[in-house]
């Protein structure tokens, strides 16, 4: 392929630079299109549009691999944990023993909230998500250290800000949780590891001893490194536009949160228990929810399937159903769901309509039926999500102002009314 590619548009030729990635990807470059021609592009959904040039995550959705910053998600889900992989996305390398001392101590350092939080956590009503309450206390941290709205500020205090987000997540979302539910919040434990201080504050009564099952935290440990990054999806792409104005990297992060939500998106693990329970009350009779799935004219889709850009396998979702089959066998949980999730994904696998349309699992497949057994509600799935992706959203959200992006602002073809001559209100 040569380095320029060359289109015709009313009969005259232009000539447009084509770029290369450090994995030989190539894209077009039209940044000078409209300039040159007065011609824009359109593409519904972004999707053979690249936004950015990243150095954060590798993904090859033919072949199913995924690495941050070089390396594969198998080996760090193997080896490592999710702070080193926070600190990797973030600072493109990993940590030598001492910065990893010192990142992870600064974390623990500033897991506490401001004791004011709780009046605003308060103020929800008990049937509130914990998403919006979520995304609401990660923007609220805006008020309570207003010189992170100006990101411009000298790097300590992006650095300053990136730890307290990391540090209080965790208790901004088991403190939604333990509000939805009625029950007082339970206090950091600087004792615990980051894993070990979220399940506590979810699940501790008051002034209970409570030390999580290591079974559980591991568990969870990989689970958040699974979904640590994931270059551009919805939430991502989210973040760095919310993040192009100079809006604060907390308001930035609180987009993204709403943003990953969705049940197309993150809110698809919610989604896809409630389908497989909606299965299991149905009588379990997959076949019947596959030929809805299938039929253009009902809006059932088999949630947890697809995905734009995995064409062949989700990497992350095969670890996943792994590691779902050892946590329930460890923990003794015989869930019932799981037989659906393994009969509906054997019949998706041989089904034409999947098969011609590369339809396979996806993370949130599996990820739901683990989250359940290690006694995680339904409704904090997508919450334990979002406490996943956010050194990933963190990573893109620091790339895209050290590289100085410019504001994302797309255009549009217009096909609205042409001008016309306003008819007063008597008149009409
Ligand atoms: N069930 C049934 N049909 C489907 C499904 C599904 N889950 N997903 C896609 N299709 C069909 C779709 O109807 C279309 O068919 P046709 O070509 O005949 O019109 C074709 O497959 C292509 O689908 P698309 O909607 O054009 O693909 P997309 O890239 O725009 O959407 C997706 C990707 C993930 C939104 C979609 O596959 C979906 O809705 N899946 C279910 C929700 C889900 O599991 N989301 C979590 C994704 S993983 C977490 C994350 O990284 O966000």
């Amino acid at each position: 392929m040569s380095d320029t590619a060359q289109i015709i548009v009313d009969g005259k030729s232009l000539e447009l630079p084509v770029i290369e990635g450090s994995e030989s990807e190539k894209a077009i470059d039209i940044s000078k299109l409209r300039g040159s021609s007065g011609i824009i592009t359109i593409d519904p959904g972004f999707k053979n549009t690249g936004s950015t040039q990243s150095a954060i995550t590798f993904l090859d959705g033919e072949k199913g691999i995924l690495r941050y910053r070089g390396y594969t998600i198998e080996e760090l889900a193997e080896k490592s944990n999710f702070l080193e992989v926070s600190y990797l996305l973030i600072y493109g390398e990993l940590p030598t023993t001492e910065q990893y001392n010192e990142f992870a101590s600064s974390i623990t350092n500033h897991t506490l909230v401001h004791e004011d939080v709780k009046k605003i956590l308060e103020g929800f009503p008990s049937v509130a998500h914990p998403m919006g309450v979520l995304s609401s206390l990660v923007c609220a941290q805006t008020a309570f250290y207003p010189e992170s709205l100006d990101p411009n500020r000298s790097h300590g205090d992006v650095d300053m800000s990136i730890i307290r987000l990391i540090a209080k997540m965790p208790t901004f979302a088991a403190w939604s949780y333990k509000n939805k539910i009625g029950q007082p919040v339970i206090y950091p434990d600087n004792k615990l590891n980051y894993t070990g201080n979220f399940l506590k504050m979810m699940f501790a009564l008051p002034a209970e001893e409570y030390l999580a099952d290591p079974v559980v935290a591991d568990a969870l440990d990989k689970l958040l490194i699974l979904h640590a990054d994931h270059e551009q999806n919805c939430s991502t792409a989210t973040v760095r536009v919310v993040g192009s104005s100079h809006a604060s990297m907390y308001a930035s992060i609180s987009a993204g949160i709403n943003a990953l939500w969705g049940p197309l998106h993150g809110g698809a693990n919610q989604a896809v228990i409630e389908m497989l329970e909606g299965i299991k009350a149905d009588g379990g009779d997959t076949k019947k929810w596959m030929a809805k799935a299938k039929d253009k004219n009902d809006p059932f889709r088999l949630m947890g399937f697809g995905h734009r850009v995995y064409k062949n396998f989700d990497p992350r979702a095969k670890i996943i159903k792994k590691a779902a089959d050892d946590v329930l066998e460890k923990l003794g949980v015989n869930d019932p769901v799981l037989d659906i999730a393994k009969g509906l994904e054997e019949e998706a696998l041989r089904d034409p309509y999947f098969v011609e349309r590369k339809l396979y699992p996806n993370v949130d497949f599996y990820s739901g039926i683990i989250y359940r057994a290690l006694g995680i509600p339904t409704d904090m799935f997508t919450v334990m999500f979002a406490l996943g992706r956010l050194p990933g959203w963190i990573a893109q959200w620091k790339e895209m102002r050290e590289n100085k992006e410019p504001i994302g602002r797309p255009r549009q073809v217009y096909t609205g009314a042409n001008d016309r001559t306003y008819v007063p209100l008597n008149e009409r």
